[in-house]
């Protein structure tokens, strides 16, 4: 395994890939198979003997508790995050659904920050109460909110950060700082982030998940998540794998490994976009508001600058119309396609009420902020100018 490399540029094409492999071959081989074969009964023994249990092993028996294209890439996505280990799994739900399920017990209660991915605020105030698991939400920012939900038997705080859609950004130092008064363990979603704009970790978060789906990818073609840390934190998840079994395949971790070598050009290029298109975007007459941490006006600016070396490809914006304006915008829009998700090459733009939001009665997700004008843009890797071009043309359409 490689080890010079520090800077996450480098460590996205070499980091976690032996410098030699089978066949001489300079990509991970992908290790296709369901199952490992034991030459004899003896070589069998020694294996069982040699082994602990839950450790990853130089070698395994069954493709549900690991596989070698899997675990270049675990050790790659580790040394993004500057953590011990990772463990990959089947999407980005999975990454918090495993997280939360392992990480808390029946009776407990935990806190998450209220603009955070919907089916993740489904699991937790659904799913996990029919577990005798209570969750508190607070709005992103207030802090004293947080501090006043701890209960003695309050376990951990689970953000996102940047939040979507609005893309708030969490004061860590300060997060932090409330955790560990109150013994807490706390988990973030780096997705909007990745770790070439910001890292968690180094400012004392004790767990980041991904949908790897998303920019880590990058190509809008796969499904997978993470959960990045300390030993301590990943051995639990590492070991869970093996009975939960949200494992990713073969060959989806060869096109992940694929994808990360690029992570470094395609943030600059998502990174460039987000800011220019949030730029014009802010100062053109048929926008009311624009939300990008990267803008002065965006409510954690402050706090994004010092903490991100850049802010990302996702913008939010309200189109100024009362009636369909939104939709007629993005229906003219020609380069962008109408799709959730984020973070690939091409350019996705949605509404979120119709996307995410759509079964929610109109008072309540406008209580979130969800408005029927809000639109969310993810700009893929195309060139600045033509998207920019692509937006004036269509806002001449409201
Ligand atoms: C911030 C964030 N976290 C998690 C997820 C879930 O990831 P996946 O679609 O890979 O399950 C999403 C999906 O859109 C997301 O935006």
């Amino acid at each position: 395994m490689t080890t010079a490399q520090t800077t996450p540029q480098t460590n996205a094409i070499h980091a976690g890939e032996a410098r030699f492999v089978s066949h001489h071959s300079l990509t991970v081989p992908i290790v296709q198979t369901a199952t490992y074969t034991f030459a004899n009964t003896a070589e069998l023994i020694a294996y069982q003997e040699d082994k602990m249990f839950w450790d990853v092993p130089e070698r395994v028996e069954y493709g549900r508790y690991g596989n070698p294209t899997v675990y270049a890439v675990q050790a790659k996505l580790a040394a993004l995050e500057g953590a011990d280990d990772a463990v990959l799994v089947s999407s980005g739900m999975a990454a918090i659904t495993n997280t939360l399920l392992i990480m808390l017990s029946q009776g407990d209660h935990f806190i998450i920050t209220e603009d955070c991915y919907r089916r993740t605020r489904i699991f937790c105030s659904s799913f996990l109460a029919r577990y005798g698991i209570d969750c508190t939400t607070v709005k992103p920012g207030d802090y004293d909110a947080m501090e006043a939900a701890i209960r003695p038997n309050t376990k951990l705080i689970f953000s996102e950060s940047p939040t979507n859609p609005f893309l708030r950004c969490l004061d860590y130092p300060r997060l932090v700082d409330i955790a560990k008064r109150h013994n807490l363990k706390t988990v973030i979603d780096g997705t909007f982030g990745t770790p070439i704009n910001i890292r968690p970790l180094d400012y004392g978060i004790d767990l980041v998940v991904h949908s790897v789906t998303k920019y880590l990818a990058g190509h809008n073609d796969l499904l997978a998540g993470c959960a990045v840390g300390s030993f301590a934190m990943t051995t639990p998840l590492q070991q869970a794998q093996g009975v939960i079994g949200a494992m990713v395949d073969p060959h989806t971790a060869f096109l992940i490994l694929r994808g990360l070598k690029t992570l470094g050009l395609r943030m600059a290029q998502h990174n460039a976009n987000g800011l220019a298109v949030a730029r014009f975007l802010e100062d053109h007459p048929k926008i009311r508001k624009v939300w990008y941490p990267g803008l002065e006006s965006h409510p954690d600016h402050a706090l994004a600058a010092a903490s991100m070396t850049c802010f990302g490809g996702v913008v939010s914006f309200e189109v100024e119309s009362d009636g369909p304006g939104a939709s007629c915008f993005i229906d003219a829009l020609q380069i962008p396609h109408i799709a959730p998700s984020l973070g690939g090459t091409e350019s996705l733009v949605e509404q979120p009420y119709i996307v995410s939001y759509y079964d929610v009665a109109p008072e309540d997700r406008l209580a979130l902020g969800i408005r029927d004008e809000l639109v969310r843009l993810a700009l893929g890797v195309e060139d600045t100018g033509d998207l920019i071009a692509d937006l004036a043309q269509a806002l001449e359409a409201v």
